[in-house]
């Protein structure tokens, strides 16, 4: 059985540098027809020409109803997404997921603050941009070099709302310890960026009251072999059928090699493109997109393991 994958066609509509390496992508319906709403957080997937799916912020106005706007840094080390969008040209068709996520601003914060690390800015633009004008936040820019989405956090952020730290070449580093302060109640913080600067942000915040610290991981992380992985058996309850599945090979793999399709962009992890519901069995979780309530029927299949002989998922 095949589970479909649903995206949509948009088409390049625009492409503009903003920062080093960095181009803000428009994409719009073709026929400029309305796109899926979005909340200020969500990405979406971009089904790259070479293949590839990579998922990227939406950093543009949520109440653009005709326009996703991607910022996507060149990484010459990474896995070829970012190259391959850098090669997108205006007119070039690009099919998109349909926007989710799991980041968004808190309902019941009284003071936001938001901290960026360079291209780690793409989410926190439209998230600032959402909050009303009574609403207190102040969004930090850490970055090397030209600072990344300037234009846009001009036309879409009240300018004394945004602060940029720019290091390197001699300069010292922002004091983060004095950024960030002490907590207090209603004040919320988010994080997005290298790994270093958002565990430096969760360790300088690990006194703080659970759901006040918000970090959004864009790169997935190294997972060593677990040494004690055990084979297991995958169980599809809509389709009936039955897998083997090897130790520490990956779930998503597994389903894929039977014709099993599955949304999935990161394979890391951190996206949560490859949420599925399981029934039965004892899922490991090692991803960075659930919540302890969502692991109770859910699981995020690229990164998962099991500790039972067999899981039974919804598909
Ligand atoms: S593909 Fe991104 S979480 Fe699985």
């Amino acid at each position: 059985m095949m589970k479909a994958i649903r995206t949509v066609t948009t088409q390049v509509r625009r492409i503009e540098a903003a920062g080093d390496d960095i181009m803000l992508l428009d994409l719009a319906d073709p026929d400029d027809w309305e796109l899926p709403p979005f909340d200020a957080g969500n990405h979406i997937d971009l089904h790259l020409p070479n293949g590839l799916v990579r998922s990227y912020s939406l950093c543009g106005a949520r109440t653009d109803s005709r326009r996703y706007q991607v910022a996507i840094k060149r990484e010459e080390t990474g896995r070829g997404g970012s190259i391959a969008a850098h090669a997108l040209r205006p007119g070039d068709t690009v099919p998109v997921s349909l926007p989710r996520g799991t980041f968004r601003v808190a309902a019941d914060a009284r003071e936001h603050l938001f901290i960026a690390g360079g291209i780690g800015i793409t989410p926190f633009v439209a998230m600032a941009a959402q909050l009303g004008p009574d609403v207190p936040f102040s969004l930090h820019v850490l970055h090397r070099g030209a600072p990344p989405l300037a234009a846009l956090c001009e036309a879409m952020l009240p300018r004394e709302h945004v602060h940029y730290h720019r290091s390197g070449d001699g300069r010292p580093r922002v004091d983060l310890a004095a950024l960030i302060g002490p907590f207090h109640a209603g004040r919320h913080v988010y994080c997005c960026g290298p790994d270093a600067l958002m565990d430096a942000v969760a360790d300088l915040t690990r006194d703080w009251p659970d759901g006040h610290v918000h970090i959004e991981h864009f790169v997935p992380p190294e997972r060593p072999l677990d040494p004690d992985a055990k084979p297991y058996q995958v169980t599809l309850s809509v389709s009936n059928k039955s897998f083997d599945v090897l130790p520490n090979a990956s779930l998503l793999d597994t389903l894929r090699q039977h014709d099993i399709e599955v949304d999935a962009a990161c394979e890391g992890g951190i996206c949560g493109a490859c949420r599925v519901r399981w029934i039965d069995g004892q899922p490991v979780h090692h991803d960075r997109v659930l919540t302890d309530a969502e692991r109770e029927r859910e699981v995020i299949v690229c990164v998962s393991g099991c500790a039972s002989a067999r899981l039974v998922l919804a598909l």
